[in-house]
């Protein structure tokens, strides 16, 4: 990432990336719980590759739907937006629908999700694993991966004042977490324990009153580069370390300028400096309420992060089927 990351982005491209997150999770919506979740994820990609090219401002896409050769839209590299170069240029994260298999089964979790930064502003991650940590801010300067799960439950519950009983840690349900939960669950922790879409919990961390203290373990790495663009804004805590499946996704990362892949990531290797954050809601959970449909009517929740301010903003709202922002 360059050291010259500008230090302030334009707030009123906020409001236009919500109109993309928004494109997404209404147009991925018609298929939840239909049990088709490649089919629910190309809808949501393809609205929100069409809804950026409204935007004003000249994206890349760093994190993204794969590379080039594996993803017709939003792969790594692409270039959205018009092509008019007195566009502010921009980096972009997505992930059209997060959480497929949730859509898919109609389960709370689903997003639409994104994150801008300036151009060099967010870590490239390759898609691969990455063992993360998440907390609000008061788990600034107190959570981190240099030290065990156990320890770590016990000192946010001292920072929150809290007892460890009372401190709440999501988890995804995996076999390879079942030694990490034994631990939290050693420390009093109260873990919850979810099946998919780790970057609603994640932010959930540092929304006031969500009632999520901590996630912590093995998800995805676009997704922790989403999480940490999210928990920035909201001055908590983000850290990852990739975990590679094979030796070509560490040769992977070494080609996408990652010096030490294997290195603990600390929250400004994540995302730099200033950043956006947006999510839309495609079923309900713990940040944003999910689609709903009342006659002619489409209801869709986001929320819109901005790190220069800390500003955290809702939005609701409702389109005439007719005029979904997929179709115009
Ligand atoms: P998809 O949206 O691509 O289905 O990913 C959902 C997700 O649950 C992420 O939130 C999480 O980081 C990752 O998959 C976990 O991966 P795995 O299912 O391989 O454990």
């Amino acid at each position: 990432m360059s050291d010259e990351t500008p230090r302030k982005m334009d707030r009123k491209l906020l409001l236009e990336y919500v109109r993309v997150t928004e494109a997404a999770a209404i147009a991925c919506s018609r298929l939840i719980g239909a049990g088709r979740k490649e089919d629910a994820d190309s809808l949501a990609v393809e609205a929100m590759r069409r809804a950026f090219d409204k935007v004003p401002a000249r994206g890349t896409i760093v994190i993204g739907e794969g590379e080039r050769d594996e993803a017709p839209m939003l792969y790594i590299g692409e270039k959205v937006g018009p092509k008019d170069e007195e566009l502010p240029e921009v980096d972009i994260a997505v992930d059209p629908l997060e959480g497929t298999n949730l859509c898919a089964s109609g389960k709370p979790g689903a997003l639409a999700v994104l994150a801008i930064a300036p151009r060099g502003g967010l870590l490239n991650a390759p898609d691969t694993y990455m063992y993360k940590i998440a907390a609000g801010p008061e788990g600034v300067g107190v959570v981190t991966l240099d030290k065990s799960p156990a320890q770590n439950v016990l000192d946010l519950a001292e920072a929150k004042n809290k007892q460890p009983g009372d401190v709440v840690v999501v988890v995804l349900e995996r076999p390879r977490h079942d030694a990490l939960v034994a631990e939290l669950r050693g420390a009093g922790a109260s873990v919850r324990l979810i099946t998919d879409g780790d970057v609603n919990p994640s932010v959930a961390t540092g929304l006031p009153h969500s009632g999520i203290d901590m996630f912590i373990g093995k998800g995805g790495a676009p997704e922790g580069v989403l999480s940490a663009a999210a928990l920035r804004c909201l001055g908590g805590v983000f850290e990852g370390r990739l975990e590679f499946r094979n030796p070509g996704e560490r040769q992977r990362a070494l080609g996408m300028g990652m010096r030490d892949p294997d290195r603990l990531l600390r929250h400004t290797d994540l995302v730099s400096g200033p950043c956006f954050f947006v999510a839309s809601g495609v079923t309900d959970g713990p940040i944003l309420a999910g689609i709903r449909k009342v006659g002619l009517r489409t209801h869709v929740s986001s929320l819109a992060l901005r790190s220069d301010t800390g500003t955290i903003r809702r939005f609701e709202t409702s389109t005439l089927l007719d005029h979904l922002p997929v179709h115009d």
